[in-house]
Parts: structure tokens; C-alpha cells; sequence
């Protein structure tokens, strides 16, 4: 573990900070584009645009090298949803090709966009278990001819288990389904090379395992874009819209995906975390996150703490624990500087900049817990 890239990162001065599935740490960096930010308002010059149009296509085009994508293929905004809500209305969803393959390990707002997508008629399906693991035969069996599109996660907000995304993309494709990937909770933890993968959509988002704070992105595949025509849109997405004037079809590139004015702070903020983390390297970062959940594993076993997420090299980048009475838990351990997050199960999320000797804190004190809890 680097000192120089951890010293980055203020907020682990503060406590030990497990929680970057929930909320990345952010580096220091950021506090010198919030102050130019402030001096851009203060000085204010219509002309200002011309550059924070220059650093939102910098920041995409980061992005997208990051993702193995090329420069024009991603395009970013104020979140997920938004961007979800864009592809889906690129569809006209006629029967027999109608259907909507999901799992129930989604993200909440996943369920809630395709519901809502009934009314033009597309067909969500739900493929789950109910338990924390995702059934890769299942779901590949309910893909098939009548499926327009699968609308899955990479790794799982809850348990982070995690998808067989090439296998899932082979099936899709050759029944010919699309396949729209939420990689919220991978991208940053875990390597993704969407060119190699083939996949026609993938988003993700800043706040967690990127370093940075509320913008999130959207990758298409390239050969897909000129067929695609977004319902949900705005002027930012015509091919005259720096002229101001009407436009008269949709712009090249992952740009047609764009809303209105955009918001160029959470880009600039944004690119701070992205540059150091694709300075460590995406293989780097995923080898320390594996060596980190190892040891909570390890620890976890040791002291008989049931274990929620996978074990094997299929997990993602977050270890799940069933501790009784979790949220309380994170609570009291939140007093002891002790950070992690609780959704059913308790969380704990390491990144690169934390360390063995961290986890071990951290285990530490959630054992004391454990034992108060099993008295
Ligand atoms: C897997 C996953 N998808 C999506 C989101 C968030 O989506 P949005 O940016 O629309 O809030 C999260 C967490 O906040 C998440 O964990």
C-alpha cells in the first residue's frame, strides 16, 4: 500500500474508513477545483462554458480509456437513473421482442424504471432466488428470443456477488437481446474492458469506488449509437447544440444520451479520484482489494461470523456479514471511528488506499461487538 497515494485521502486521518461501497473517499485534490470553482463564479465571463465543456468531455473521455472503451462512447450525468431512464426510452417495445430480463439482486431504482416502462409496453421479468447469490443458469435460461433487453448488475449492492458478465453476454447475444450492465458496484474495484466484453450498455457512477462525488456515466457501444434515438432528452443531445440553433437530428457519439445544461463541478471533482485511480491501474487495485476482503474473510471465519457474500475469487469488492442486530452495530462502531455501511447485512467495503493493518482494527472491534451481541 502506497503512504504517498493513501495520504491522498483526508478522511482516513479521521477514522478507519471501510465504506467505499457506499461512498468513496475523496482525495484532497478536490478541495483546489472547488476553490477555481468559486474564482470561475466570482469573475464570471460568459466564455467560461467553452471550458467546462473542454473538462465534462475530459472527464467522459478518462472515463471511457478507463472502461477499455474509446473517446465518444461515454457520456455522463447527475446519476444512474437519469441515464437508465435514456435507454430505456430508446425502445418501442412491440411484442414478440418485448421483455426486460432483470435479477432480484437490482439496485432499487432498476425494478422501479422497468415498472414503470409497463405502460409502453415492455415486459420486466425477474429472475432471483432471494438469496444473496445471483443464479447465472436461471437467469440465462429466461433469456431467449422474446428478450429486447438484460438489465443486470456486475456485482450486487448487497451481498457483492458478482456476474459472469462474458458468459451472460455470449447468451444474450446470440438470441439477440441486448445487455445493459449496472456496474455501479464494480467500476473502480474490479477491471472492466466493455470493448472485450461486447456489452451494448454499462453504467456506473463517481460516489463509490471512483473517488468521486455525484456525476455518474453511461457507456454505448459505438456500432449501436447511430440506431439509437433517446425519448428522454434535451438540447445537450442535438447535433447543433453549441449553436443554438434547432437541431436537425441527433449528435454522433454517446453525446446524443445527454439531457439538458450540464453540471460541470461534479465532473471536475470527479476527474481527481479517476486520474489516481487509473494511475494505480485497474489490475493493481483489483489484487489489493482481494488481498483486503481475504483477511475479513479470514477474520470473519475465525470468529464464526456468518458470511454473506461469496468467498471464492468471484466476489466483488465488499464483504457482507449477518450480524445480529447490524444496524445497531454500524452505529456503535461508527463511534469508534470504525466506518462501514448496513443494508440488511453489514458491509464492509476496503479500497486501495486502505490497509491490513485497518481491516484488522476493524475486525477487532466488530468481534467485541460480536461477542456483546452472542452473550
Ligand atoms: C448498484 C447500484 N446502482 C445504482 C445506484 C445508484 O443509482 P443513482 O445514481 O441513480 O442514485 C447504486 C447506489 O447508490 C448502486 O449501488
Amino acid at each position: 500500500m502506497d503512504g504517498a497515494l493513501r495520504a491522498q485521502f483526508p478522511v482516513l486521518d479521521t477514522c478507519v474508513y471501510l465504506n467505499s461501497n457506499s461512498t468513496g473517499a475523496v482525495p484532497r485534490g478536490v478541495q483546489d477545483v472547488l476553490a477555481g470553482y468559486w474564482d470561475t463564479l466570482r469573475t464570471w465571463r460568459d466564455d467560461v462554458w467553452g471550458g467546462w465543456h473542454e473538462g465534462l468531455d475530459r472527464y467522459a473521455d478518462t472515463l471511457a480509456a478507463f472502461i477499455g472503451a474509446p473517446a465518444g462512447s461515454v457520456v455522463t450525468d447527475a446519476n444512474l437513473s437519469t441515464l437508465l431512464v435514456r435507454v430505456a426510452s430508446c425502445f418501442d417495445y412491440r411484442p414478440p421482442r418485448n421483455r426486460v430480463v432483470t435479477t432480484d439482486l437490482e439496485f432499487p431504482t432498476v425494478p422501479f424504471v422497468w415498472n414503470a416502462f409497463r405502460r409502453y409496453g415492455a415486459q420486466p421479468e425477474v429472475v432471483g432466488t432471494g438469496g444473496p447469490r445471483f443464479d447465472q443458469d436461471a437467469l440465462e435460461a429466461a433469456i431467449d428470443e422474446r428478450t429486447l433487453l438484460v438489465c443486470v448488475p456486475h456485482a450486487s449492492f448487497s451481498s457483492g456477488a458478482v456476474l459472469d458478465l462474458p458468459r451472460l453476454v455470449t447468451h444474450a447475444h446470440s438470441v439477440g437481446a441486448l445487455v445493459a450492465v449496472d456496474a455501479f458496484q464494480s467500476v473502480g474495484i474490479m477491471p472492466l474492458d466493455v470493448t472485450a466484453l461486447g456489452v451494448d450498455f454499462l453504467l456506473g457512477g463517481a460516489h463509490k469506488w471512483m473517488c468521486g462525488a455525484a456525476t455518474a456515466f453511461l457507456y454505448v457501444r459505438p456500432d449501436l449509437l447511430p440506431g439509437l434515438e433517446p425519448a428522454a432528452t434535451g438540447w445537450q443531445a442535438g447535433d447543433r447544440a453549441l449553436t443554438f440553433q434547432p437541431s436537425t437530428g441527433f449528435a454522433d457519439g454517446a453525446q446524443r444520451f445527454a439531457g439538458g445544461t450540464p453540471y460541470p463541478l461534479t465532473s471536475l471533482i470527479s476527474q481527481v479520484g479517476l486520474d489516481l485511480l487509473a494511475g494505480v491501474g485497474t489490475e493493481a487495485i483489483r489484487a489489493h482489494s482481494l488481498r483486503c476482503t481475504r483477511r475479513i474473510i479470514d477474520r470473519a471465519q475465525a470468529a464464526e461470523i456468518p458470511i454473506v457474500s461469496p468467498v471464492g475469487p468471484d466476489r466483488g469488492g465488499v464483504v457482507c456479514l449477518d450480524v445480529p442486530d447490524g444496524e445497531a452495530v454500524k452505529y456503535r462502531l461508527a463511534a469508534r471511528n470504525m466506518v462501514c455501511s448496513w443494508r440488511g447485512w453489514l458491509r464492509i467495503g476496503p479500497h486501495v488506499y486502505n490497509t491490513l493493518d485497518e481491516i484488522d482494527q476493524f475486525m477487532d472491534a466488530l468481534e467485541q461487538e460480536w461477542q456483546g451481541t452472542r452473550r
